[in-house]
């Protein structure tokens, strides 16, 4: 498993917006040209994790308790195992990262322990993923999943082996199984945005910013909650969160699908 500090990285970058210290010079200069394009992808980044902690409440309540985390990402507050374990002490995370800084840092602060596990692979890599010693060690599948697809798609660009690997999860999981996604979208800030996504080309995982029906294409056999795809912040926001002033201009949507 190898860093290279002179290639700026998706994970590390997200880290430095999040506030993390797990970047190098390189991911700062990036995501500071980012930032100066679109000056809202901090709160977005925070948007995200937000997100993540309601989606995780929300399994927790229909009596989910396992979670697959795919582009889990460089550990920041509020990690999937917390707010799972807030609502479920014996909840289960699987957390997966392509990113060796994201795999190296996952292992440092889980350390043993014994109900998550941090795996190495990609997406595309569903058998991989779904045989995986360390996975099935914590995943029943017979048992309900919660997959979490959390800003992580945006970086993978459509091809057929990304709705095979998509199906080959979805056909491992449960009745009850859920998916969640969040997903980078242009809305009505396309040229801005075509701009971020030309940043993003230096990092090895240039942004694809897919428009709402490709978003819902990716939900292919999953039955979408209330209030189905919107705008990241109103996906059954918490009491007291602060309303979207632009929805249109928001750069990401949010889903959450069911198996029935
Ligand atoms: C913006 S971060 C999101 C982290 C976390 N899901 C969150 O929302 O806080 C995107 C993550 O996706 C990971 N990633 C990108 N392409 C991937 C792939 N093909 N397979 C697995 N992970 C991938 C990156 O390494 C990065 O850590």
């Amino acid at each position: 498993m190898s860093v290279d500090p002179n290639r700026p990285s998706a994970a590390r970058i997200y880290d430095y917006f999040l506030g993390g210290t797990h970047n190098f010079a390189i991911d700062r200069e990036v995501a500071e040209r980012a930032y100066a394009l679109v000056p809202d992808l901090p709160q977005v980044a925070r948007d995200n994790r937000a997100f993540l902690r309601r989606v995780v409440r929300l399994a927790a309540s229909r009596g989910v308790r396992q979670f697959i985390d795919i582009g889990s990402g460089i550990p920041t507050e509020g990690n999937v195992h917390d707010a799972a374990r807030a609502a479920d002490p014996d909840a289960r995370v699987v957390y997966v990262d392509v990113d060796p800084t994201a795999v190296i840092h996952s292992r440092e602060i889980l350390g043993d322990d014994p109900r998550t596990a941090v795996l190495q692979a990609d997406l595309h890599q569903a058998d991989r993923v779904l045989s995986d010693a360390s996975v099935r060690a914590l995943v029943d599948f017979d048992q309900p999943v919660c997959l979490l697809l959390v800003a992580m798609l945006h970086f993978i660009p459509e091809s057929p082996d990304l709705h095979e690997a998509l199906r080959r999860y979805r056909d491992a999981a449960a009745q009850g199984s859920l998916l969640a996604i969040t997903h980078g979208t242009a809305g009505s800030r396309a040229e801005q945005l075509e701009d971020l996504a030309n940043l993003y080309v230096r990092t090895g995982t240039p942004l694809v910013l897919r428009d709402r029906a490709a978003i819902l294409a990716l939900f292919d056999g999953w039955e979408l909650l209330d209030p189905g795809l919107v705008q990241l912040p109103l996906w059954r926001p918490d009491p007291g969160d602060p309303p979207v002033e632009d929805p249109d201009a928001y750069a990401a949507l949010a889903a959450v699908g069911v198996l029935t």
